[in-house]
């Protein structure tokens, strides 16, 4: 079968490979000590962002290649056409129009006025609920909100509402139920009143099994409470492209508050999918959300190639998983509140990267989508960051920081941005053999000692990261942040000339959860499946037969 590859895609290929060879015995520090202007000179700007990409493998003839690569896929053009509404998502025909979400001033095009409508109701629900004029079925002020929602419609939200917790205005508590597994809306739901919840069910599909399940869950929790059927619309809205498929399931049409097909579910969070993000911190606030993402976008399609902060991020990776062998990255995001991003970026990246074909359907010959991982700065370093440091994988950083924090515990912020910088630092400079002889002898240590201990101490050095600064997390800057990251992973789409905006690998593994769910319904095992799965529901028929 013919493969595309990268030679056939990039006329520069021979060169890239040749720049990432020459690359072998070149360190990170070598270069800031022969370029005192390193750090000023990769470092980019923009929407309250800096990106400091300093301490990676590149140079500026490397950059040039890759700048020619991104030239030659015409990431320029592709950005246009994303931008203008062009069909960008060829395998279901349709724009990816996340950009429009996030329009500022008077409506233009017909998907702008769709959105300026469904923010104008979302602030009118958002508005009646704080103020207590929407009222339960027994005339109680809601307290509660729950989204009922997974993937996309769960992600983003739940990232950004914990990350702006420092905005919630405290008119009422936001909580997620994602799971299939009944123990996260049972846990829930033992804490709340249902006089006093109100649940969002969030699917763009309206027929996602997680979210039916949990809103059959929810909508039963009510009525068991004493909740009339007629009295639910008090305790139920929803999300959805498909309108009519959310009243059919028994939502008040006035209650639907509508996605578009050209919105992506992971791009969708500054849709009404934000509104938990509203109900947390008020219009205002996911309204300067959505005003950093535009001034991201705006970014993106206006500044030159080599000073653009998502095409740089694409280069970056596109270099690291194609040149130089990595297979994943890692988000560390040293903030607290910023602890859900890399979940959610496993997402953004993996659902929207994860592909093996072309745009054109056919079978691509190099890596596309890596791996994302990572958690909240300091608590990786004490689980992960040694194999960062020592081990024999290399894995490029995105490290994320504020200068200042929402909290006035100025001596704890000071060690976490140390912390955070001195990682980086260890990471790029390691420290050899010979230093840490000296280092060892200086502290006392018998010659003995030395050799047995220093090899286990050396720090090999030169692994890569990037650090992204910001004066402190806000709407607009989360806002810019996030925008920057979807439009990294539109630059490697195009990139590897694949469709970053359908997910057909999903589809498989669901088909076959209904098959065994009927299996274990009808206790009928079809004798042509294989013997592990046929054994494992067997074992459960048999186990839950006997309860
Ligand atoms: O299973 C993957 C997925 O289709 C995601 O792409 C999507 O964000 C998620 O499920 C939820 O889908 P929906 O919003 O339609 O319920």
């Amino acid at each position: 079968m013919q493969k595309k590859t990268l030679a056939d895609l990039y006329t520069n290929w021979n060169d890239l490979v040749a720049t990432a060879s020459s690359w072998e015995g070149r360190t990170l520090k070598q270069l800031f000590s022969e370029d005192s202007n390193r750090a000023a000179r990769y470092t980019v700007a923009a929407t309250g962002l800096q990106f400091d990409f300093s301490k990676n493998h590149i140079d500026e003839k490397t950059l040039a290649q890759l700048i020619d690569a991104a030239n030659q896929a015409d990431l320029q053009g592709a950005i246009k056409k994303l931008m203008r509404g062009d069909h960008v998502n060829n395998t279901e025909n349709r724009p990816a129009l996340h950009t429009s979400l996030r329009f500022i001033g008077a409506a233009k095009t017909d998907e702008q006025k769709c959105v300026a409508e469904t923010l104008k109701k979302m602030a009118k629900l958002i508005d009646s609920v704080h103020s207590g004029d929407w009222k339960g079925h027994k005339g109680d002020k809601i307290t509660d909100v729950v989204n009922i929602g997974i993937g996309g419609s769960d992600l983003g939200p739940r990232m950004v509402t914990k990350a702006l917790t420092p905005f919630h205005t405290g008119h009422v508590n936001v909580h997620f139920v994602a799971n299939v597994d009944g123990a996260e809306i049972y846990d829930l739901t033992q804490k709340l009143d249902p006089a006093s919840t109100l649940f969002l069910i969030a699917s763009k599909s309206f027929s996602t099994l997680e979210t039916l399940e949990n809103s059959l869950s929810a909508r039963k929790w009510m009525l068991d409470s004493g909740c009339a059927q007629d009295q639910l619309c008090h305790h139920f809205v929803a999300i959805s492209s498909k309108v009519d498929k959310a009243v059919e399931f028994g939502i008040d049409a006035e209650n639907v508050y509508p996605l578009w097909d050209w919105v992506g579910g992971r791009y969708s969070l500054w849709s009404a999918i934000g509104m938990p993000i509203a109900f947390a911190v008020g219009m205002d606030n996911f309204n300067k959300l959505r005003h950093g993402a535009a001034a991201m976008d705006n970014h993106f399609a206006e500044a030159p190639l080599e000073k653009n902060i998502p095409v740089l991020m694409g280069l970056l990776m596109f270099w690291y998983s194609n040149f130089l062998g990595t297979d994943t990255q890692a988000i560390l995001p040293y903030a607290y509140h910023l602890q859900l991003l890399p979940a959610y970026l496993q997402q953004l990246e993996m659902e929207s990267n994860g592909k093996s074909v072309t745009k054109d359907g056919v079978r691509v010959d190099y890596k596309t989508g890596s791996i994302v991982w990572g958690t909240e700065g300091t608590n990786g370093q004490h689980s992960f960051h040694q194999l960062l440091h020592q081990g024999t994988t290399m894995v490029p950083i995105d490290f994320i920081a504020t200068l200042t924090a929402h909290h006035p515990i100025d001596h704890q912020h000071k060690y976490l941005f140390a912390n955070c910088v001195a990682q980086s630092q260890a990471l790029m400079s390691g420290r050899n053999l010979e230093t840490t002889e000296a280092e060892l002898r200086a502290s006392g240590v018998s010659e003995d000692d030395i050799r047995k201990l220093a090899e286990h101490k050396v720090h090999p050095g030169n692994r890569p990261s990037s650090t992204m600064l910001m004066e402190k997390l806000t709407p607009e800057t989360l806002g810019a942040l996030i925008a920057a990251y979807e439009h990294k992973v539109y630059t490697l789409g195009t990139l590897w000339a694949i469709n970053s905006y359908d997910q057909w690998g999903v589809e498989l593994g669901k088909l076959l959860g209904t098959h065994i769910a009927t299996a274990i319904d009808t206790t009928d095992i079809p004798g042509d499946w294989d013997s592990s799965t046929q054994t494992l529901v067997r074992k459960f028929n048999e186990r839950n037969k006997s309860l």
